[in-house]
């Protein structure tokens, strides 16, 4: 998947021949997953008509503050444009419309939702070869990449001018591979490796029978295809569950018992940076499993039970600079049991799930947490979907990782 995908991107369409090209570019992006709104300068509308680009993106285009040809004229507000974008791409930007971005010059509604953007910013340069090489160009390109502004390079070739030589839109292909690229290396999670259970655990009592519990592994597969979608390297710790995932950052490895699952996250723990136990392991298993199927004897059997090992406290107890998360799913005393917990297993963050919750718990697709801090922070939150849990969950420890 593409790190475009459900992105909110503003591609803005500056006055130059390479204009016609960004019809396509609308629908690569949306190709990608992103959602597209256009912004064009007036002047652009004469290389590209908004019709086409309205139509591709599935948006009104929008090139002035007000729409003059509706009696009704409605302001269009660029400060809501510059907000809603993650990412405002101008393609392509000509050599006029690059020095007002430089300036603060906002007689148009472009430049004015440039001012008030506060997402990243991509420029795509498109003018002919002696313009791209004059000093005042270098110097817009200067004072934009100092105000964070990232520069797609122009291509060389063929120019509309008939001259050969740098200056070309670079083509919309080898935009998006760009964005791609550049949004991939800058994510917060890039380069870390984490390791995340999920799902239940069967212990076998004979061939055919087991203990378990009715987790779903939902809250697991969330925390991981976020993590995954953050750009960190996943290990997957998967107990038995219907859930897949096919995300190109996340090796899943799929077992079956407590014991299992406590040598596979030992096997990943100590190259991981963060390891969160979301599984719901089985906290005793049959002492003697039977080779072969219990017949039924006697009116009662007793099977005897052993303890499991506790996974996550054997990582809290070798834990160097790993950011340690459990799980606690707890019916009285919660925040107190939670907070012991936490110190007893050596975390940095317990997230409780009280079943007194409705919407929380087993098999939903939401979920009610607390977050308890190793500082004894408490911090609530509402009932939301396991893949919002999963974002909070997230925002909480690169916050602290990267504090
Ligand atoms: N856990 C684990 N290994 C176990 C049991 C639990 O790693 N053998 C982890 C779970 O993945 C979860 C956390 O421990 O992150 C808490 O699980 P929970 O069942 O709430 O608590 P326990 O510590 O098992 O204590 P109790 O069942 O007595 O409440």
């Amino acid at each position: 998947m593409s790190v475009l995908s459900g992105k909110k991107v503003l591609l803005g369409i500056t006055a130059g021949i390479a204009a016609y090209k960004s019809a396509y570019l609308v629908r690569l992006l949306i190709k990608k997953g992103a959602e597209v709104r256009v912004i064009m300068t007036p002047s652009a509308k004469e290389f590209v008509t908004p019709l086409t680009l309205s139509t591709l993106s599935k948006n009104e285009v929008l090139s002035s503050f007000t729409n003059e040809e509706d009696e009704n004229a409605q302001w269009n507000n660029h400060v809501e444009l510059g907000l809603w974008a993650d990412l405002f791409l101008v393609a392509p930007a000509t050599a006029n419309s690059l020095s007002k971005m430089s300036q603060g010059n906002s007689d148009n509604l472009l430049i004015a939702t440039y001012l008030s953007a506060k997402c990243p910013v991509y420029v795509a340069p498109a003018m002919d070869l002696d313009m791209y090489a004059h000093p005042s160009t270098h110097e817009t390109f200067k004072k934009l990449e100092s105000f964070g502004n990232i520069i797609i390079p122009a291509a060389h070739g063929e120019l509309a001018s008939g001259l050969v030589g740098k200056g070309r839109m670079a083509e919309p292909e080898d935009i998006i591979e760009f964005l791609e690229k550049d949004i991939s290396e800058k994510l917060p999670l890039k380069g870390k490796k984490v390791v995340i259970t999920a799902g239940p655990t069967y212990e076998p009592i004979d061939p055919v029978r087991f203990i378990g519990n009715h987790s779903s592994g939902k809250m697991g597969y969330a925390i991981a295809e976020t993590a995954a979608d953050l750009g960190a390297r996943v290990i997957l710790v998967s107990g038995p569950t219907h859930l897949n995932t096919d995300h190109s950052n996340i090796q899943v490895v799929k077992v079956t018992t407590a014991a299992q699952m406590y040598e596979a996250v030992h096997e990943h723990y100590e190259s991981s940076a963060v390891a969160i136990l979301s599984a719901a392991v089985a906290d005793y298993r049959p002492a003697d499993v039977a080779d072969q199927k219990i017949k039924k004897n006697d009116a009662s059997l007793t099977i005897n039970l052993e303890k499991t090992q506790d996974i996550l406290a054997s990582l809290g107890a070798v834990k160097k600079d790993q950011f340690l998360v459990g799980f606690a799913l707890e019916t009285e005393n919660e925040l107190e049991n939670a907070k012991t917990k936490l110190k007893k297993k050596n975390l940095d963050l317990i997230v409780l799930n009280s079943l007194n919750d409705s919407g929380a718990g087993f098999g939903t697709d939401t979920n009610k947490v607390t977050f308890v801090t190793a500082h004894n922070k408490v911090i609530p939150f509402e009932v939301k979907s396991k893949h919002k849990v999963a974002e909070d969950i997230w925002q909480h420890i690169i916050q602290e990782i990267h504090a």
